[in-house]
């Protein structure tokens, strides 16, 4: 069953004048359940096309259908919705609250996603304990290592129960040992919590080796897309 659509997206960024066409005529669809990389050089596009997917940007032309809804034309408070409920993001750089603990970060999350006072303690235990974090919860980001920091980010992004986790070079900061390490773990989200992974890497190895589909880009294009046969 396909839970993205997405067909002939692009965005043209403007600066002072200048176009960038970012991301061209991109056409592709996302299976549930599936685990999808993208790859190609810097400045391809990867995080541009991520970031339409995850409602942090609005594309140029073309359309994104998420779980059948025509993501391109939703409104400011739906796109709300979306980045909140149906996807969650992680990237390089971690990107957590340096002044507050694993689980304050995680809390935070599920406030935002609307769970009462006193359920939020317990959801965010559960929630780092599944990622294997259940020792580490009262430290700040920077007393944890970079991949425990990232399964805390990981943790953060499953609180809302989304659909699709988006991950942004989530192990371009960390050794391969640890970069294997949360591979594993979005692997095991994957097979058994059924949540969809979008993964941008440059790690075409790893890529080619965990994904049902990879796609390459170039200059703002797809020049291949590789579909496992299962
Ligand atoms: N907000 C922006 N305003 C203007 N240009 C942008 C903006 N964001 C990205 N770009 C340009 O769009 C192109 C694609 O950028 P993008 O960040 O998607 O590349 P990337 O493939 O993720 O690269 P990297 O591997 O370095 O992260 C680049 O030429 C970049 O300079
Ligand atoms: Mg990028």
């Amino acid at each position: 069953m396909s839970l993205i659509r997405i067909t002939n997206l692009g965005k043209t960024y403007r600066k002072r004048k200048v176009e960038i066409p970012a991301l061209k005529e991109a056409s592709f669809v996302v299976q549930s359940g599936s685990f999808v990389s993208i790859t190609g050089k810097s400045g391809s596009g990867k995080s541009t096309l991520l970031n339409l997917i995850g409602g942090l940007d609005t594309p140029t032309s073309g359309s994104i259908l998420f779980d059948g809804k025509a993501l391109h034309r939703f409104s400011k408070s739906e796109m709300a919705n979306h980045r909140r409920f149906s996807v969650g993001m992680i990237f390089q750089s971690f990107n957590l609250i340096q002044s507050r603990t694993a689980l304050e970060n995680v809390e935070l999350a599920l406030t935002f996603g609307g769970v009462p006072r006193r359920k939020r303690k317990e959801k965010a235990e559960s929630l780092l304990e599944n990622v294997g974090l259940k020792d580490r919860m009262t430290h700040l980001p920077d007393e944890l290592s970079g991949g425990e920091a990232q399964r805390v980010a990981v943790a953060r992004a499953m609180a809302n129960n989304p659909k699709v986790l988006l991950a942004d070079e989530p192990t371009g900061n960390l050794d391969s040992e640890t970069s294997s390490e949360i591979i594993s773990l979005l692997q095991d989200l994957n097979h058994n919590h059924g949540i969809t992974i979008i993964m941008v890497t440059h790690d075409v190895e790893t890529a080619g080796r965990v994904s049902d589909m990879v796609l390459k880009l170039k200059d703002g294009m797809i020049v291949e897309q590789t579909e496992k046969k299962h």
